[in-house]
């Protein structure tokens, strides 16, 4: 298992490139079993999760090939339409490929996802919109059996702005004659992405960002050439990492507009930044202080996945913030490793109360989950001392080579196998 060894106080200065979105790729990636070619994606990163979506791309039978940051998926001559409950157990979020698999064969045979360290993450959502599609879906064993042979049109309205649901019901109706309309839609740039990259294939999508997405079902896609947008929780990830050091950073290749709640509640934090389209640059706040309240929400609000990263950040405001995860149920893990570190936080359910300014020192701590593990690595930033943080693994989930980003901006951090 493979820590990170970090040595605080030292002030991040410096230019990092954003890598491409992890939350884009994936689903993208599922995509791209629906041309009957190579598709070709650029800006793609480096990651633990890519890697196993990879798995299952080869798995279905497809020839996959790294050039760098370039990925080329060849799907013609795939043959399987199932996912094993190895593949689906070690990254949950594979459920994506199931409305592709469906749009590709017509069935598909997958391993319930089950949950994660976050939640128990349901797929109800998924399911339900999938049998509005048409699609006939039987549980048994731990497996979810789908049959597709009477697809038709709908018009879905989701229960709550589910991701996941809202990028399988696209796969899956991409390819169903007749006009398909996905009501109460999330709205997340990945989102974006995704109709952008099918409609680059063939597809007739319209209204991705939006919370009313309409799909026109086509014959045929193509394979084509694609690059990823850039991730935006990584690049606020790092903002937090400058901030938390007292440092600066100038965030290149990213994109400003997907990240307005995040620098919004950096700006009120007292931190200088200044935006382009592709630029951020963020300077040292005179004095960092808190925000009073910090809620969760569906895109545009409030990002979950940021959470725990910008709580690291809060314990060095001075004053109180509390925080409220209105989206995931078990999203707070990182809560008792950075009060080892010297935070004071208290929690409530959803709820945590974290008081600020507190002295933060280096600490033996584990990373139990990707974003929380993130959070860590702010914290050690902020701390006097050295910091090992234990089961790296969960942010390479996320980060790619976060050790080398943070030590190319004079960061003292070292991964240690
Ligand atoms: C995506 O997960 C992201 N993952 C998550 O990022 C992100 O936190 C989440 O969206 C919210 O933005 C990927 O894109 C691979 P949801 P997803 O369906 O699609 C409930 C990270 O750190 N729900 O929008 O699973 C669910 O339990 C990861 O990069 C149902 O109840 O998120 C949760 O409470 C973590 N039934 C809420 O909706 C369903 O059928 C949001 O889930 C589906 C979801």
């Amino acid at each position: 298992m493979s820590k990170l060894i970090i040595d605080g106080g030292r002030k991040m200065e410096g230019e990092i490139d954003v890598q491409g979105s992890k939350n884009a790729v994936l689903p993208i990636l599922a995509a791209a079993i629906l041309s009957d070619g190579k598709n070709i994606i650029y800006n793609c990163p480096r990651l633990r999760d890519v890697e196993m979506t990879i798995e299952v791309l080869k798995n279905l039978g497809c020839r996959v090939k790294w050039e760098d940051n370039c990925l080329e998926v060849d799907s013609s001559d795939i043959s399987v339409y199932t996912i094993p409950d190895e593949l689906m157990r070690q990254m949950r979020s594979s459920i994506i490929f199931l409305g592709a698999i469906i749009s590709k064969f017509g069935k598909a045979e997958v391993s319930m996802p089950g949950g994660c360290e976050i939640g128990n993450r349901p797929i109800d959502l998924h399911l339900k919109a999938l049998r509005q599609l048409g699609v006939e879906i039987t549980e048994s064993h731990g497996f979810i059996y789908c049959k597709a042979d009477k697809t038709e049109p709908a018009n879905i309205h989701l229960d709550f702005p589910s991701v996941g649901a809202t990028e399988n019901t696209m796969l899956a109706a991409c390819m169903i004659e007749g006009i398909t309309i996905i009501e109460n839609a999330a709205r997340e740039p990945e989102i974006v992405d995704l109709q952008n990259f099918l409609n680059r294939m063939g597809a007739k999508i319209r209204g991705a960002g939006s919370d009313t997405i309409s799909i026109e079902g086509v014959h045929k896609l193509y394979g084509v050439e694609y690059t990823i947008i850039p991730d935006r929780i990584v690049a606020a990830t790092y903002l937090a990492c400058a901030a938390a050091s007292d440092g600066t950073v100038i965030l290149k290749n990213t994109d400003s507009t997907h990240m307005g709640a995040m620098i919004n509640t950096l700006k009120d934090m007292g931190c200088r930044l200044y935006t382009e389209k592709t630029k951020v640059i963020l300077q040292p706040a005179k004095i960092l202080k808190s925000v009073d309240t910090i809620k969760t929400m569906p895109y545009p609000g409030f990002p979950t996945d940021i959470q725990s990263p910008f709580m690291a950040l809060a314990t060095q405001c001075r004053g109180t913030s509390v925080f409220v995860e209105n989206i995931f149920e078990n999203r707070f893990q990182h809560i008792e490793e950075l009060v080892r570190m010297g935070a004071d936080i208290k929690t409530d359910g959803r709820v945590a109360v974290v008081i600020g300014k507190s002295k933060l020192t280096g600490a033996k701590v584990m990373a139990k989950e990707l974003r929380g593990g993130a959070a860590l690595v702010v914290a050690a930033l902020a701390a006097e001392g050295t910091t090992e943080i234990e089961n790296v693994k969960y942010i390479d989930r996320g980060y790619q080579s976060i050790e080398k980003t943070l030590a190319s901006c004079g960061i003292d951090i070292k991964r240690k196998e």
